[in-house]
């Protein structure tokens, strides 16, 4: 059974990300989809409601798994005996830090490949920040991200900024 790994932050998942598990559930045949911790990013949603969010947009999947995890993904991945992890590329400037995290992942467990999906081009410029921007100043939200998850973004905007 091929089993991949979709690492990510997910802070909140956007249609950028579903569009990367939904292809690469055609090609695999189980995805975990995986909210890892990158040390260089404060999330704004907690790993729960990002998993919610993660449930919610992948129900209709069935070979797609949400789940959390800590420490190293290599470790990550052998606990789920996986070996392959996906990772989405925008374009160029997502390459630079892409290339080495994928080698670094290679270094640590050289079993392990990291493969590039690429992003539909209709989501080339989204991204989780933009969207948290777009979300805090009040702007639509529509097409940017999911729709079953955008009461659920716009109401903990309101609650924790008022
Ligand atoms: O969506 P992101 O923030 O680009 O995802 C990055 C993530 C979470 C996949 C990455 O930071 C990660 O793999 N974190 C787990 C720790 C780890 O294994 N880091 C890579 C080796 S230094």
């Amino acid at each position: 059974m091929k089993i991949a790994v979709y690492p990510g932050s997910f802070d909140p998942v956007t249609n950028g990300h579903l569009d990367i598990i939904e292809r690469s559930s055609k090609v695999f045949d189980k995805v975990i989809v995986t909210i890892m911790k990158n040390s260089s990013k404060s999330p704004m949603f907690s790993v729960e409601e990002r998993l919610e969010f993660l449930r919610k947009v992948t129900k209709n999947l069935d070979n797609v798994e949400v789940d959390c995890g800590s420490g190293l993904l290599v470790n990550y991945m052998k606990q789920k005996h996986a070996r392959i992890i996906i990772k989405g590329l925008r374009a160029v400037s997502d390459f630079e830090y892409e290339f080495q995290m994928a080698l670094m992942n290679s270094k640590l467990n050289p079993e392990i490949e990291t493969l590039f999906m690429t992003t539909s081009s209709k989501y080339s410029y989204l991204s989780s920040s933009v969207v948290k921007e777009v979300a805090i100043l009040g702007g639509c939200l529509k097409e940017l991200v999911p729709d079953e998850i955008i009461f659920d973004i716009v109401n903990k905007i309101r609650k924790t900024r008022g």
